[in-house]
């Protein structure tokens, strides 16, 4: 394997980043396999490969789209109607303790600070975090499913898979954000893929490529030196 060049993988890792606004162009099906099939090399505990994709284009996602997006309204108007949307797990603590808290805060309000939306804008925060619902104007949505009977080795290999998949993605010039935001629909998403009860949703993921005039897509994030989260023993 003499022939694997570190500093072109390492631009396809430091290149690659969240994006939250794409082209109003479609992907073909050959390369969606092609990043599928590739990512489908993530390792996993005894081979046992615990992904399941659902990929939604056109009318699929248009209309998982509406469905989200009005329960997402509604909610807004009236949080009480949470108990209709049981979450399958918690994706964040439920109790945040430091560095995590001002980490996450650092990353939301920065976003928001970009598109210069106050803290005292809800309206515009709501608006903005309802972009999750349409894919960000992705041609491809992707919604990610585990059956419920794996354990947490499965997740950390599913982690694996869908870091694949955004760097196959990357590589091909098409951009990609995780979306955790789905999993407080479950309830609403599951039935319209087709989902089995057997099925746990994990998260979603938008996939298309990127709209570089966008402001939002300028939002680069900072991550915390080796020291910082390393301990050398010897
Ligand atoms: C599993 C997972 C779920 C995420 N969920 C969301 C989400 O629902 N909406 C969103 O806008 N970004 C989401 N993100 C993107 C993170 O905010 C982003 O990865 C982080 O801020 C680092 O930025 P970068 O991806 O541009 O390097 C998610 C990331 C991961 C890995």
């Amino acid at each position: 394997m003499s022939s694997l060049d570190p500093s072109f993988f390492d631009r396809i890792l430091h290149s690659r980043s969240s994006c939250r606004a794409y082209l109003d162009r479609e992907i073909e099906r050959e390369t969606l396999q092609g990043i599928l099939s590739v990512a489908s090399r993530a390792p996993s505990g005894s081979n046992i490969q615990p992904w399941r994709v659902y990929v939604l284009q056109g009318q699929s996602l248009k209309d998982l789209s509406q469905k989200v997006i009005q329960a997402h309204d509604a909610l807004a108007r009236d949080p009480s109607l949470s108990i209709n949307f049981p979450k399958p797990y918690e994706y964040y603590p439920t109790q945040w303790k430091s560095p995590y808290i001002e980490r996450r805060r650092e990353n939301g309000w920065g976003l928001y600070k970009l598109l210069g939306i106050e803290r005292d804008q809800k309206d515009k925060m709501h608006l903005q975090h309802q972009k999750n619902f349409a894919f960000f104007g992705a041609p491809v949505g992707l919604i990610f499913t585990i059956d419920k009977t794996l354990e947490k080795g499965s997740w950390i290999d599913y982690g694996m898979f869908l870091q694949n998949i955004m760097l196959a993605a990357h590589a091909r010039g098409l951009a990609t954000c995780p979306q955790a935001a789905w999993v407080n629909f479950s309830t609403l998403v599951m039935p319209h893929i087709g989902a089995s009860g057997d099925e746990s949703l994990v998260c979603g993921m938008s996939l298309g490529w990127p709209n570089e005039q966008e402001l939002v897509n300028t939002f680069k994030t900072p991550r915390v030196a080796v020291d910082e989260f390393t301990t050398w023993l010897s």
